[in-house]
């Protein structure tokens, strides 16, 4: 049976919370459809957002209309890094326009928020990094998903140690991603394990720190009625020493959607289902019982103030973000080593 009050040691302070005053203010560059979300989320934490910028002015004009009419809107990015007061740059265009605006935006000495995929080539995000040390700016990666209520719970979970030794993680997702049918994202041959799979692919990496994988495998395949170009089913397994983890995803789901996420462990499992990712129902399992997890918030936009207050924190206490670049150059070598797996058909040992 499920009990619904959690017992004190089971609960977690998985919520992310400002340690000092906000440090300085926010400079967000490219405002496309992703970038509600981040805007929603600054404004009901109370950051300052002083620019937004997009080479389509108009985007910007409707962003500063719609949640900061204080700030000032451009369509030059460089007016963004020559401002003093800005502190940390948001850079939320797609990838291939990125890397160019991560590298001046470090040499103008400000600490970085980029969009995932952080890049597309790993010898390119291993250049940012020694750049952002070089710079002695932070460089983070918005893998919002990590603050996610019920991943971020669970990441805490598996941390405080009570689910023992983790030995299996499981995610299945059925949705309706042919969205993305009229968008650049309908260009991304990968776009199944490489946009969208990166979250669950840092998730995985996340969960298992210090526990480096062995191999993966992974396969693609279009549904038969699907109307756009990149694949829409794909599924992932992943080998580690002493424990498996497994992705399914099929984003040609028209009926039914489930999200679920469930992790074995030695002393006690995870289950986290709901039709989407911020309507959860989260339940924890051990030995004095099964416990629903009284989940606040959503992903969205809850993960993106998560990814945004865990920077400024590690800004004010002078420390590696969570989310550090650095550390996404290993989801996304597990990332491109699946996609290297769907294209050749054989699994890919680390290394
Ligand atoms: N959960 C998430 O974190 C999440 C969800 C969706 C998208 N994303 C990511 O966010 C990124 C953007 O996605 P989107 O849906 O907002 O795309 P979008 O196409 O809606 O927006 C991209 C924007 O970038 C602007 N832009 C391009 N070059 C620019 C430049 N030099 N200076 C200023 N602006 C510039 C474009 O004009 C456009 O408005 C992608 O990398 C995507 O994978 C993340």
């Amino acid at each position: 049976m499920t009990v619904t009050s959690l017992p004190p040691d089971l609960r977690l302070d998985y919520q992310p919370k400002l340690v000092g005053p906000f440090p300085g203010s926010i400079g967000l560059i490219a405002c496309g459809g992703i970038t509600e979300h981040h805007l929603e989320s600054y404004r009901r934490l109370g950051y300052p957002v002083r620019w937004l910028c997009d080479i389509d002015l108009s985007k910007a004009q409707l962003r500063q209309s719609q949640y900061f009419p204080e700030a000032r809107a451009t369509s030059d990015y460089r007016e963004v890094l020559a401002d003093d007061r800005v502190t940390i740059v948001d850079v939320a265009t797609h990838p291939e326009s990125r890397d160019a605006i991560l590298a001046e935006a470090l040499e103008a000495g400000k600490h970085v928020l980029s969009q995932k995929p952080f890049v597309q080539d790993l010898a390119v995000g291993a250049a940012l990094v020694e750049l952002a040390r070089r710079s002695g700016c932070h460089l983070a990666v918005n893998q919002n998903a990590r603050w996610a209520p019920h991943f971020s719970y669970a990441r805490r979970a598996v941390s405080a140690g009570l689910l023992g030794h983790l030995n299996s993680i499981r995610f299945q997702l059925n949705w309706d991603h042919t969205w993305t049918r009229d968008t650049p994202f309908a260009q991304i041959h990968h776009l199944m394990l490489y946009d969208f799979a990166i979250h669950w692919f840092d998730l995985i990496v996340a969960l298992m720190p210090g526990r480096p994988w062995r191999s993966v495998h992974a396969t693609l395949a279009q549904t038969r009625l699907q109307n756009m170009l990149p694949p829409l089913l794909a599924q992932v397994t992943i080998e580690f020493d002493d424990a498996q983890a497994s992705l399914c995803l099929d984003g040609d789901t028209p009926f039914l959607p489930l999200n679920q996420t469930y992790l074995g462990g030695s002393e006690g499992s995870v289950h986290s289902y709901g039709p989407d990712y911020s309507q959860q129902t989260m339940v924890i399992a051990n030995h004095s019982g099964q416990f629903t997890v009284p989940l606040e918030g959503g992903w969205f936009p809850d993960g993106f103030g998560g990814a945004m207050t865990e920077l400024a924190n590690s800004i004010l206490e002078e420390r590696e973000p969570e989310h550090s670049a650095a550390g996404n150059l290993i989801s996304l070598g597990l990332c491109f080593a699946a996609m290297r797996s769907a294209d050749t058909g054989v699994a890919v040992r680390a290394g």
